[in-house]
């Protein structure tokens, strides 16, 4: 558990990184896909599980069985999926902080005002803007109900 939360401490320190130009709408939701092909649920599954690009597991837990070891730092994924529609994930997916300037999560898609970049990775956002739309499309996958 302790050793969870020190790695989880360092990841953010390497993942602090930084948004491109998506553009926030209302301070709520981010309406436009970032990306001209529509996002793809099975690569979006792979990068929330992956432990080397999304690392959203570090902290979340979600429909995942295989997975032995998930996170309990943040909401599970498929309440939050539940909760809320397109628009709103990839706007939470994009700049977690604008919601909350002390939250853990990183930013995935944010560039500018980041900081902890380590020079190599100035200007590059974590996720790019297919790998966010892969994501969302996931997340909506996990709740029929929700429309994008
Ligand atoms: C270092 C921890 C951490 C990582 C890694 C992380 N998150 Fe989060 N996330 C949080 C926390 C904590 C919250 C709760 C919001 C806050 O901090 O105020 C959150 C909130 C969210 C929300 C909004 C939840 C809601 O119900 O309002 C979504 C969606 C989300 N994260 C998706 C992701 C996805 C997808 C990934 C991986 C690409 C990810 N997160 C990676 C910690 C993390």
């Amino acid at each position: 558990m302790r050793m969870r939360h020190a790695l989880a401490a360092v990841m953010l320190v390497i993942l602090s990184l930084g948004v491109a130009n998506a553009q926030m709408e209302a301070g709520d939701f981010i309406e436009k896909p970032l990306s001209r092909s529509p996002g793809d649920p099975l690569r979006g599954r792979a990068i929330v599980v992956s432990r080397q690009t999304g690392l959203c597991l570090l902290c979340h837990s979600g429909p995942f069985p295989e997975e032995r070891f998930q996170g309990n730092l943040a909401p599970d994924l498929s309440l939050s999926s539940a909760r809320l529609n397109a628009p709103q994930l990839r706007a939470r997916i994009v700049d977690a902080s604008h919601f909350n300037s002390n939250t853990i999560m990183p930013s995935y898609y944010r560039t500018e005002g980041l900081n902890r970049v380590a020079p190599k990775f100035a200007g590059q956002p974590i996720l790019s803007a297919q790998e966010i739309e892969d994501v969302v499309a996931f997340l909506v996958s996990l709740n029929n109900n929700n429309t994008q």
